[in-house]
């Protein structure tokens, strides 16, 4: 069990309050401790990249060109020829150099009375080669889609890298999303197979899966399901599509040839939330994505060979992927995955697994810091937590109060917080600190990752001031873990992040660069949510709700609050204001969770007879925002087609 000494080793700076750095002893320890790496980088960004993939990664064969761009905007690629296979990376490597003998993961299950697994890197190879030799005796051939819809079991880290191995693209779907969801997915990414489970644990009771899926592969091109054993509950089955996962794998061969692809080659599609109504495939690509997986998981987490990183993300989200798949498996590391709720069977159940398994590096989002200070630090207190080293936080922008507690509490004053700026568009981490150069601030993400540069722009594209807040973007060359394109929509590509800002990636953040060069996120600029770090798109939720035979139309926005960061509030117009009813909000949540997924579920249903609408007819939701937050000043309302409404919903929201 890898176990860190605490060391004192943060300490804050006298000069300026509130700003912490790393002591000494891990500037020694650390992979990058200094910090002229910055300038070294973006003398030539491409030739650091290139050298982190040679270093990095085993190629079967070199690039012929690092990076190209065309001049159609987004139209870049990196390691152009080169030829890589992921699951080859994350496995055989290791296997080769002598540590197939290693624990690559850690499986704790929800039940506190059931065992906790620990499978090698050769025995991970394995299940890996059997399933990727089922999944071509299935018909799956390079290139094609293959659905997974799993809960945190280990087969899902397995099903990612059969996928990988045979070249096959694999598009996970949040678990708790609902079969419609599902299915939506599954047509837009034309999935041959879907690998799924009879269900999970919550909250120590059996959850049912399959049926969503069922709902999810019905009329889509899905020929067949893969279905994991997990509750043993009794499930629907179809003969002549379904098969076990364990059965579909015991008669294959321990070895199945891995298909090497040419860098720019899709690894994975993973639909995610934008500003209209679908969810759009984002489309990541081999090489590119796999170095930036692979250094910024090494730097960020300062990850060494007797280190326990535990990622708390689900794989239905790019945090999953990167962090809880690929990157900790290109590094040889252990990783640990926890399958359940954090408070079951009681609110100190993260940090039993955290000391129960050594873990040295944790990484998760604000949201789950807050839950814990509301439980209370009783339950941090039950559990030794010196073997942590390291922090790391992502999904949202983190408030003071959290960070502190997060520094303090679980780190007890000798972890850096890395506060980790990204999207799933983005691949990998791009805004932090490092944790042999710090420095460590509250609400701070930090610079650039070496080899990469943003800026803030105005509404015009100009560059905004020191201190002034503008539209986060990146400049170019873009980092190789940047998304490749929208799967069957160049057009939405183009549009979402390379038409505002022409000669830069827009993020659709907001940022502000502080005296010192670090950057400090302000959140979106657009109409995603983030609900207890899930990202969700307001017209998603009002395409859902508009969809019910009652309602006329609806708006949606965000609220904040204390736990979940944000939180959807729906106000509702009906077709017939008569039917309005506290029993019609349940059916319209019910109707929300069959859509989309309880994760989407509005904390609030206001029903109004009007929504502030601009004289072409669309909704102002900048107006609905400052009303649920309670701004009595809401700016220029002149430009509205119906002023009037506007009293009449603060009156509403504030009725409650
Ligand atoms: C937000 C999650 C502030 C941001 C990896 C971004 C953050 C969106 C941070 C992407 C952070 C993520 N500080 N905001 N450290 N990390 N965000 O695609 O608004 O689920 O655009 O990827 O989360 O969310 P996504």
């Amino acid at each position: 069990m890898a176990h860190i000494k605490a060391v004192k080793w943060v300490t804050k700076d006298k000069r300026r309050k509130g700003v912490f750095w790393p002591s000494e002893a891990m500037k020694k320890r650390a992979w990058v401790s200094d910090p002229g790496i910055y300038g070294k980088a973006a003398r030539d960004q491409v030739a650091f990249w290139a050298a982190r993939a040679e270093e990095g990664l085993e190629w079967k064969k070199k690039w012929i060109n690092a990076y190209e761009e065309k001049k159609k905007p987004g139209a870049f690629k990196w390691f152009l020829g080169g030829r890589i296979n992921a699951s080859y990376n994350t496995l055989d490597r290791h296997i080769r150099s002598g540590r197939g003998g290693k624990t690559a993961l850690i499986w704790v299950p929800e039940l506190p009375d059931e065992t906790t697994k620990r499978i090698s890197y050769e025995e991970l190879h394995r299940d890996v080669n059997r399933l990727a030799n089922s999944l071509r005796r299935l018909g799956v051939r390079k290139g094609d889609r293959v659905g997974i819809y799993l809960p945190m079991v280990p087969e899902v880290i397995t099903s990612l890298l059969a996928c990988a191995r045979i070249g096959a693209i694999h598009s996970v779907v949040f678990s708790a999303f609902s079969g419609e969801s599902l299915k939506d997915r599954l047509i837009d990414a034309e999935a041959k197979v879907l690998i799924t489970a009879d269900g999970y644990y919550r909250r120590g009771e059996p959850k049912t899966l399959k049926e969503s899926a069922d709902i999810g592969v019905k009329g889509t091109g899905v020929r067949h399901v893969i279905v994991v054993k997990r509750t043993g509950r009794k499930i629907p089955w179809n003969k002549r599509k379904d098969m076990w996962f364990h059965e579909a794998i015991k008669r294959e061969p321990d070895y199945c040839e891995p298909q090497f692809v040419e860098s720019n080659e899709t690894l994975f599609i993973l639909y995610t939330s934008g500003t209209t109504g679908k969810p759009k495939g984002i489309i990541h690509d081999t090489g590119g994505y796999l170095t930036q997986a692979y250094w910024t998981t090494k730097w960020d987490f300062d990850l060494h060979d007797d280190d326990v990183f535990w990622c708390t993300a689900d794989i239905g989200w790019v945090t999953g992927h990167t962090y809880g798949c690929y990157g900790p498996l290109l590094n040889g590391a252990t990783m640990l995955m926890f399958e359940g709720a954090p408070d079951y069977p009681d609110p100190g159940r993260w940090w039993k697994v955290v000391a129960d398994n050594g873990v040295t590096v944790f990484y998760t989002a604000p949201t789950a810091i807050r839950m814990f200070i509301k439980f209370g630090d009783k339950w941090i207190r039950k559990h030794r937590l010196d073997s942590l080293r390291i922090l790391g936080t992502v999904g949202e922008p983190i408030d003071e109060e959290a960070w502190l507690w997060y520094f303090n509490k679980i780190g007890q004053g000798r972890c850096p917080v890395i506060d980790t700026w990204w999207q799933t568009e983005t691949g990998g981490t791009l805004i932090n600190t490092l944790p042999g150069i710090g420095p460590f601030i509250p609400t701070v993400a930090g610079l650039s990752f070496p080899g990469t540069r943003h800026a803030m722009l105005d509404s015009q594209g100009d560059e905004v001031g020191t201190g002034e807040t503008g539209f986060l973007v990146q400049k170019p060359p873009y980092a190789p873990g940047m998304l490749r394109g929208v799967h069957r929509n160049p057009k939405k590509y183009f549009e979402t992040y390379w038409s505002r800002f022409p000669g830069y990636y827009d993020t659709s953040d907001g940022a502000k660069r502080r005296k010192d060069g670090t950057i400090r996120l302000t959140g979106r600029v657009d109409d995603v949510m983030k609900v207890a770090g899930h990202r969700l798109s307001t017209a998603e939720l009002e395409n859902a709700l508009n969809e019910h035979s009652l309602v006329r139309e609806s708006a949606v926005v965000p609220k904040p609050d204390e736990i979940k960061g944000e939180v959807p509030v729906a106000f509702v117009v009906l077709k017939d204001e008569s039917k309005a009813s506290e029993e019609l909000k349940k059916e319209l949540v019910k109707h929300v969770d069959k859509a989309i997924g309880p994760t989407a579920r509005p904390s609030f249903i206001y029903f109004v007879s009007d929504v502030p609408k601009t004289r072409s007819g669309k909704i102002m939701r900048r107006i609905l925002r400052g009303i649920v937050k309670g701004d009595s000043e809401l700016g220029n309302l002149t430009t509205l087609m119906n002023p009037e409404c506007v009293k009449v919903l603060h009156k509403t929201v504030k009725k409650g």
